[in-house]
């Protein structure tokens, strides 16, 4: 049996496939968290780099679930979300967003630990 380019480009291959499949969680199909990464800058200046947010009045977001950050983004969005006095603060950074946009940030969030 021969070993050689093709069975490292194999191994490589399913590497590759394993890490993607880490980083993407099994309930946010399609969104893509890299992408959410480079979003996230815009998040930053409230809730920290790592959404692990040290002002007492933003919530943290990192390790938070992908389906709530999704809907709590949604409901910024449309403003639905509007009860507390904080959400205008929401309000702009998410009304340029699209869907993919909001599905990569929760995807990205909620792969960062608590
Ligand atoms: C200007 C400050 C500011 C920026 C910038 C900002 N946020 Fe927020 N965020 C807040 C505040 C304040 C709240 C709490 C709002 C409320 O509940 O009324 C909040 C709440 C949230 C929540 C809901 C958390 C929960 O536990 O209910 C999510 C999710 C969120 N932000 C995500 C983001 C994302 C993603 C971005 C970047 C695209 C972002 N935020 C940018 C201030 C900010």
């Amino acid at each position: 049996m021969k070993s050689g380019p093709s069975t490292t480009l194999s191994a490589t291959l399913l590497l590759t496939v394993a890490l993607a499949a880490t980083a993407a969680p099994a309930e946010s199909p399609g969104a893509d968290p890299a992408h959410g990464r480079e979003l996230s800058g815009e998040c930053a200046a409230c809730h920290d780099g790592d959404g692990r947010t040290r002002f007492s009045i933003y919530p943290r977001i990192a390790g938070q679930t992908y389906d709530y950050l999704l809907l709590s983004m949604k409901e910024f969005r449309s403003k639905e979300r509007h009860q507390a006095y904080a959400a205008t603060l929401m309000w702009p950074s998410v009304v340029k967003l699209s869907d993919q946009d909001l599905r990569d940030l929760a995807a990205y969030y909620s792969s960062l630990p608590w």
